[in-house]
């Protein structure tokens, strides 16, 4: 065996040697990172993890927008209608979970999330409960189409026929978003008892959750961390 190969297999070996070494380090550190991981961001009552998730810190945002008509009478006669838009009206989005359940030796956690909005003056343009909208009869709109179409449709010719409503309505935006009583929805609710009186885009949304939540927590497997298993009962 010559010299040069004696040194080559030396090399070789600690070459091995180093990349053996390196892999354990390698190994044992992740496996210290798993740990610090999984602390930390496993869902159990009273970590952390456990209050960001129940209570997300971010803030969210909803912006609204409106078109406000500027020729309604014009509209009426066949012109083309002029939209002024205005917003944002900005609001805060509240989450938080209730209903905390924990289930299966703490590997899941059921909870409902239920959303809030707060008006933010400050990112918005106006004041939602002052600022007057001119916008579409939307109710009076839609009653008429059910008119046609035939739902309860002779109550309802009646009603439009005897309450005349007008084509557009002024509105704040505070009404037009969570809700204001509507003349023609009122007089057709105790015929349709599902229909409501209120009417607003998101009328009913405050204040309310969207469902049962069943997550992971990751106490089998941290991967699965806040994964949504399961909502309203399916999975
Ligand atoms: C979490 O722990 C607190 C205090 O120990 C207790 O009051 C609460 O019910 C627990 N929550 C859940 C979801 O188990
Ligand atoms: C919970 O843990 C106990 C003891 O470790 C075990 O006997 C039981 O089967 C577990 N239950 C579930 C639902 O995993
Ligand atoms: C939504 O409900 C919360 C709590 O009841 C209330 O503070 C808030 O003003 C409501 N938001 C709107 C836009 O009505
Ligand atoms: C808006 O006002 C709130 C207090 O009302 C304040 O906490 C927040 O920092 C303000 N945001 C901006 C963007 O000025
Ligand atoms: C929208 O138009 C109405 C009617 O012209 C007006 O009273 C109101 O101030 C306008 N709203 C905004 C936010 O400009
Ligand atoms: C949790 O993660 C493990 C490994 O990734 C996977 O085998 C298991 O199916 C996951 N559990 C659920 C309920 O997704």
């Amino acid at each position: 065996m010559g010299r040069c190969c004696f040194y080559a297999v030396g090399t070789l070996s600690l070459l091995l040697l180093v990349t053996s070494v390196t892999l354990l380090v390698a190994r044992v550190f992740q496996k210290a990172v798993d740990q610090a991981i999984e602390k930390t961001i496993v869902l159990r009552n009273g970590s952390e993890t456990f209050d960001s998730w129940k209570q997300p810190p971010l803030p969210v945002y909803s912006q609204f927008y409106f078109f406000n008509v500027t020729n309604p009478e014009e509209i009426l006669g066949g012109e083309i209608p002029r939209l002024e838009e205005v917003g944002p009206y900005t609001y805060r989005e509240i989450r938080n979970k209730a209903d905390i359940q924990f289930g299966d030796n703490g590997t899941t956690i059921s909870a409902v999330s239920n959303k809030a909005y707060v008006f933010v003056q400050n990112l918005s343009v106006g004041d939602a409960q002052s600022d007057l909208i001119r916008t579409l009869n939307i109710p009076a709109v839609t009653a008429m189409e059910w008119a046609q179409q035939g739902i309860i449709q002779r109550i309802i010719r009646a009603l439009l026929k005897a309450y005349r409503q007008e084509f557009f309505v002024t509105h704040t935006v505070h009404e037009l978003l969570w809700g204001y009583k509507d003349e023609i929805l009122s007089l057709i609710h105790p015929f349709k008892p599902d229909i409501p009186p209120y009417f607003g885009l998101y009328y009913g949304k405050n204040g309310t959750n969207d469902g049962d939540y069943v997550f992971l927590t990751g106490e089998d497997n941290y991967l699965n961390f806040s994964k949504i298993v399961e909502w309203n009962g399916k999975t």
